[in-house]
């Protein structure tokens, strides 16, 4: 029997499940293939003793629509970054363990490793691939902000989820005659909130690729308000996204009491600076966070993830490692790692897509 280990790391994203699956049914057709499954990334790998899950076709069966990862996943450790505590310096250490990871799995049998994750995951998965271990690729955000691939699988979830919520908050605001801050994920790049914004008919989008001007999002909005102080106004702005003048969000978040802030907080900061401004409507911050990633993939994010997850089995059939599977419609095509690994996909500011949203009265800020 032929051994393959799939492994999931990074921050979770619908569509995981259905990549896992993807593996091992395509895996069950050759016969000689045994998958197995790394938990939370390759710490099963590294842990005393090993932790992994032998996948067949019975312990994936109906996961496709299952949302997080059923060997679980972290960003915390692995190979080149092991944690141990020095106890004689009283602090933690990292430790390159990940010439032993590789001397692991030739004992285990494990012939090549499937690692589905993100960016900081597939830089991994290269150097990894450099000291002599086999391994595709298979990129997952929910950012869609990797530039190898049309989409990542995950996305389209996320805007889904995204919209729904803007959907809501239209309601209510307009109930209220209230302005709505939604603040979505996206790291540093507005891919979640430009597409949220036109499927929910948004009056603003703020995102990192556009720096915004406060005066301007404030003419935007006071338009959608009367002389009697009735309307109301959606924004929907990217956890990255940046003002003109290079006001730091996170600080502030923390101030009104959103512990855990990386980059998420501004939707706080804004209501705060539109207050200060003198804009008088009621203004209501909604902070999307996790959400986003959680729950049941929609039908495409499975039909991609799905796609990936049989090509990566099948490439590892072909012996083509050092790759990432892509998706450049309408085919899934193979990437080498070190064109893959790096490259942001930033929202265009030029693109047809801003353009779009624009030609329907949103209002970038700018
Ligand atoms: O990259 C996916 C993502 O959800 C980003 O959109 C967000 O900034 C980040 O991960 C959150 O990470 P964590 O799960 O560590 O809070």
């Amino acid at each position: 029997m032929k051994r393959v280990l799939v492994a999931t790391s990074g921050g979770d994203c619908p569509g995981l499940n259905a990549v896992i699956r993807g593996v091992v049914k395509r895996a069950a057709q050759e016969g000689d293939w045994e998958v197995l499954g790394s938990i939370q990334a390759y710490n099963g790998i590294l842990w005393e003793p090993t932790e992994v899950k032998v996948l067949d076709e019975a312990a994936v069966a109906g996961i496709h629509y299952r949302g997080g990862t059923i060997i679980e996943t972290t960003n915390k450790g692995g190979p080149f970054a092991w944690p141990v505590y020095n106890k004689h310096l009283g602090q933690w250490e990292y430790v390159d363990r990940s010439d032993e990871m590789i001397r692991k799995l030739q004992y285990m049998g494990v012939e090549a490793v499937i690692s589905i994750g993100g960016d900081g995951s597939q830089r991994i998965s290269q150097q990894l691939q450099s000291q002599g271990l086999d391994i595709v690729g298979v990129p997952k955000t929910i950012d869609n902000d990797l530039s190898a691939t049309d989409f990542t699988f995950g996305f389209q979830t996320a805007v889904q989820i995204a919209t729904d919520a803007v959907d809501k908050l239209v309601t209510t605001a307009a109930s209220h005659n209230r302005t709505f801050i939604l603040e979505v994920m996206g790291r540093n790049t507005g891919w979640i909130a430009l597409h949220a914004a036109i499927a929910g008919g948004a009056d603003v989008c703020l995102i990192p690729e556009i720096p915004y001007d406060l005066n301007i999002v404030l003419d935007k909005l006071k338009k959608r308000y009367n002389s009697k102080g009735r309307g109301s106004a959606i924004i929907v702005v990217a956890e990255g996204a940046l003002p003109k003048d290079g006001t730091v969000h996170a600080a502030a978040a923390t101030e009104v009491g959103y512990e855990n802030v990386r980059l998420g907080g501004i939707a706080y900061d804004l209501s705060r600076q539109l207050k200060a401004a003198g804009f008088e409507p009621d203004i209501r911050e909604t902070v999307l966070g996790h959400i986003q990633r959680g729950g049941v993939p929609i039908a495409y994010d499975r039909v991609l993830a799905t796609q990936f997850g049989v090509k990566a089995f099948e490439y590892v059939l072909e012996g083509k490692f050092g790759h990432m599977v892509s998706y450049r419609h309408p085919d899934i095509i193979a990437v080498p790692f070190e064109e893959a690994v790096g490259q942001c996909n930033y929202v265009r500011a030029d693109s047809d897509i801003v353009k779009a949203a624009r030609g329907c009265g949103i209002s970038f800020g700018d």
